[in-house]
């Protein structure tokens, strides 16, 4: 391993999550289930496969039930254990994290992503760090954090995750213009949030999975707001490319984008599929459901 491990992760979770309202004026949008696991589950599990020891949610008011989630439930957890039901008990093992190896900090207005990681700046210190976007959640073999902690142990400088989207799709995203690009990992040349349509310079576009370098943290302290009145994250990395690298890691693996109704509809079918406790049920019923459709139309 040429440079130094990442085991600090930031899950920015202080988003208003707009686009599920009602829903997020009281649940925050982590908190929400894909098929028995909220959101955030799915996130810390794959940080934890990564290797990753310290975690710190940038929160904001009303995400209590998040604080909740992570903590022991001593009343569940006696009443389980009372009736036997100990499969459950090791299911809420997974829920439990380590005294002192979550921390939680506020963003008190919600300024966008790269004000959100600022936010996480005191407890990274000196360390590159990964950062997580709990509406991405990813489906892979090997988790797609630990598969850019590898390639990172190789290449070191900043990594964003990386994935081809349709090009009218581009102007959704954080978009990389490539220098040079070896397969897997391509070598930026710039990064530009949220193109205006037909002017992406590729159509590789980040998700919500980064490792970044300290001094990323140094660039958010100058940024001023971008695009949409935010402190871009994109742009504080941006700032990097000519001075220490940046790269974009094409993952293994299946991104659902569940910040948005249509990619959270999507992730349930696939994840409630993928699970041999329901397949047969579920898929039996989606497959009538489409019959239906069709013989409706
Ligand atoms: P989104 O762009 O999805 O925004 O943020 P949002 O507020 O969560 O949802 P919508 O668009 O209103 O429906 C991407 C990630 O960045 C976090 C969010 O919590 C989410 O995990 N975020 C965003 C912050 O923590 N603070 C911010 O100011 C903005």
């Amino acid at each position: 391993m040429k440079h130094k491990k990442v085991t600090k992760a930031v899950f920015p979770v202080a988003g208003l999550g707009t686009r599920f309202l009602p829903a997020t004026k009281s649940i925050p949008k982590e908190i929400m289930t894909l098929v028995d696991r909220p959101l955030i589950q799915y996130a810390i599990d794959e940080a934890r496969a990564a290797g990753i020891k310290e975690f710190i949610f940038v929160t904001s008011r009303g995400k209590s039930a998040l604080e909740d989630y992570f903590d022991v439930a001593p009343e569940l957890e006696s009443a389980l254990r009372k009736s036997g039901k100990d499969h459950l008990l090791e299911i809420l093992k997974d829920t439990n994290m380590d005294s002192g190896a979550i921390a939680y900090i506020r963003q008190n207005r919600p300024q966008g992503l790269g004000h959100a990681v600022w936010c996480a700046r005191r407890l990274i210190g000196d360390e590159p760090f990964a950062v997580l976007l709990p509406d991405d959640v990813i489906a892979a073999e090997k988790s797609c954090l630990q598969q850019m902690i590898e390639a990172y142990a190789e290449t070191g400088g900043n990594m964003v995750a990386a994935m081809e989207v349709a090009p009218e799709k581009a102007s959704s995203y954080g978009v990389l213009d490539i220098a040079n690009d070896m397969g897997t990992i391509v070598e930026a040349k710039g990064m530009v949030e949220k193109p205006p349509l037909g002017t992406a310079p590729s159509n590789l576009a980040v998700i919500g999975r980064y490792i970044l370098s300290p001094q990323v943290m140094i660039n958010l302290n100058k940024i001023k707001q971008g695009v949409g009145g935010e402190i871009q994250l994109t742009d504080a990395i941006a700032e990097e490319i000519g001075k220490g690298k940046v790269y974009g890691y094409r993952f293994r693996g299946q991104r659902y984008d569940c910040g948005s109704k249509a990619g959270f509809l999507q992730a349930t079918v696939a994840f409630g599929l993928a699970r041999p406790d329901l397949r047969e049920e579920f898929g039996a019923y989606l497959n009538d459901m489409v019959a239906l459709q069709k013989a409706a139309q």
